[in-house]
């Protein structure tokens, strides 16, 4: 089902690289009449991906980093300029870098807690500036590994934990402000983030899945629209799985070695 965001403005950062879930989130609300803001980091990449999706309908591009206030108050003033409203903000940027905790320098823990935890506290923070008057929706992407430690990723796993509790809070705080906060827990998506587990490891991690394929960015940017969606108005503080039954069962091959 196509959800209408005819006269929405949406804005979703991660969005630049057209194989990503950001890109993918993007591309579905302009389908369906939204106005569109992409953020990212990369310059070259988020201006391709302006164009590439220009002839869908009205998208900006905006250079932003998102584990910083001065970058993310920036983007969201400009936008509300020149877009003319804030309706529905995704919180999609990431990194998952991958070491072992007790290996691991103060920075590289400091930029994973920055750019995937601080930057939801602060393009929130800015939502409820822009959305208090008319409500509006902020959704958080959170992961697996906000739910399951996660060996060789901890700290990832570690700020996504946080991502799933922040959500929660947000989501009973900006309540009386018609806001509403939800997340989105994808699986294993094919993007660049995951393009070398994939490679190294993709039979194993299929046959881990009760539906027995990877997920596409599509796949996810399908559930982002529906929490955006009016048919979602009574659902805050919550996280829809995209993952084909990840986890959902021990042995989720064995119904396919029967068949
Ligand atoms: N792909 C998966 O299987 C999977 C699984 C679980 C969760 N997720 C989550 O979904 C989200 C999107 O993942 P993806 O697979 O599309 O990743 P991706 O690596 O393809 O895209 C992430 C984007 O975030 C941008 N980014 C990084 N640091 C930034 C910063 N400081 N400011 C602004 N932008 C920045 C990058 O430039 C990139 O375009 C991430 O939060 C990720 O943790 C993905």
């Amino acid at each position: 089902m196509a959800f209408d965001f005819s006269g929405k403005t949406v804005g979703v950062t991660g969005a630049a690289g057209i194989q990503g879930i950001g890109f993918a989130i993007a591309k579905k609300f302009l389908e369906s009449g939204a106005k569109v803001f992409l953020c990212d980091l990369k310059e070259q990449e988020l201006e391709k991906a302006r164009e590439q999706l220009a002839p869908l309908g009205e998208v900006k591009a905006y250079v932003m980093d998102v584990s910083r206030a001065d970058s993310v108050e920036k983007v969201f003033e400009r936008a509300e300029q020149e877009l003319g409203s804030i309706d529905v903000f995704v919180n999609n940027a990431g990194i998952y870098p991958q070491s072992m905790i007790c290996d691991m320098g103060e920075e590289l823990w400091e930029t994973v807690m920055n750019v995937n935890l601080k930057s939801v506290f602060l393009c929130s923070r800015e939502c409820k500036k822009y959305m208090q008057e008319k409500g509006g929706v902020i959704i958080n992407a959170a992961s697996f590994a906000s739910l399951l430690g996660s060996a060789g990723s901890g700290a990832y796993a570690a700020s996504k934990a946080a991502v799933y509790s922040l959500t929660k809070t947000l989501a009973a705080e900006l309540a009386p402000y018609r806001i509403r906060v939800n997340g989105y827990i994808p699986g294993v998506i094919e993007t660049g983030m995951t393009a070398g587990v994939i490679d190294s490891k993709g039979k194993e991690l299929v046959e881990a899945i009760a539906l027995h394929r990877l997920g596409s960015p599509e796949d996810v940017a399908n559930a982002v629209s529906f929490l955006a969606s009016l048919e979602a108005s009574y659902l805050t503080g919550t996280f829809i799985e995209i993952s084909g039954g990840k986890l959902c069962v021990q042995n989720p091959d064995f119904p396919w070695k029967q068949k």
